[in-house]
């Protein structure tokens, strides 16, 4: 099921402007030159930025994601056409018998990986990535560290900024405040 939030057409539109530094996805960039990767499934594409950054360098790309106003975004964008977009999830790519075994990396960025939840759902997941690697394939994803207390800093206070989007207008951004609990 699509992620709303991604799937709204604003979100989706002020995706990138709100977050233009995407010096993480550096990584990925490193990972393919490092593995000599020619073909790369991107999982949860979103707006398409590491798609098209990859497929720009002469890598076959195919993005992913069940929220369609992301992946609207994703094909207009400068270099679009080398990629190929599916509105979905790998289990839909992983069913078409063109994308077995055909990818040297699949990747998630950008937390990807946190959208699913449960034990059931990424186990299916990386079944169907499993399906569209070759025998030697990778997957890289993210994960947050512990440590780091992350949670501790989505507040209000500490996360809301209002940017002045061009075309969009004023948009605030920002976690809403909540309450954690741990055992100790
Ligand atoms: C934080 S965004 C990251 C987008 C992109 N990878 C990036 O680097 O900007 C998380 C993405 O995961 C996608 N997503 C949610 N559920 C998914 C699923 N079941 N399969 C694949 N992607 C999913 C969302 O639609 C969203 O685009």
């Amino acid at each position: 099921m699509p992620d709303a939030l991604f799937s709204h057409p604003r979100v989706a539109r002020v995706y990138d402007p709100l977050d233009p530094d995407r010096s993480d996805l550096d990584t990925y960039v490193d990972l393919v030159r490092e593995f000599g990767v020619d073909a790369v499934l991107d999982v949860g594409c979103g707006t398409g930025t590491l798609a098209c950054r990859l497929a720009a360098q002469g890598v076959e790309v195919l993005g992913v994601d069940p929220a369609g106003a992301s992946v609207t975004v994703a094909r207009a964008k400068t270099g679009a056409e080398r990629v190929e977009w599916v509105v979905g999830t790998v289990e839909d790519v992983a069913a078409r018998p063109d994308q077995r075994g055909r990818y040297d990396l699949a990747t998630m960025s950008a937390n990807v990986a946190q959208v699913f939840l449960g034990d059931e759902e990424w186990l299916a997941t990386l079944g169907s990535i499993r399906t569209c690697l070759r025998p030697s394939g990778r997957l890289a994803f993210e994960t947050r560290v512990p440590a780091d207390r992350a949670w501790e800093r989505w507040t209000k206070e500490a996360s809301h900024q209002v940017v002045d989007v061009e075309g969009e207008g004023p948009s605030r951004t920002g976690c809403r405040s909540r309450r954690w609990t741990e055992s100790s």
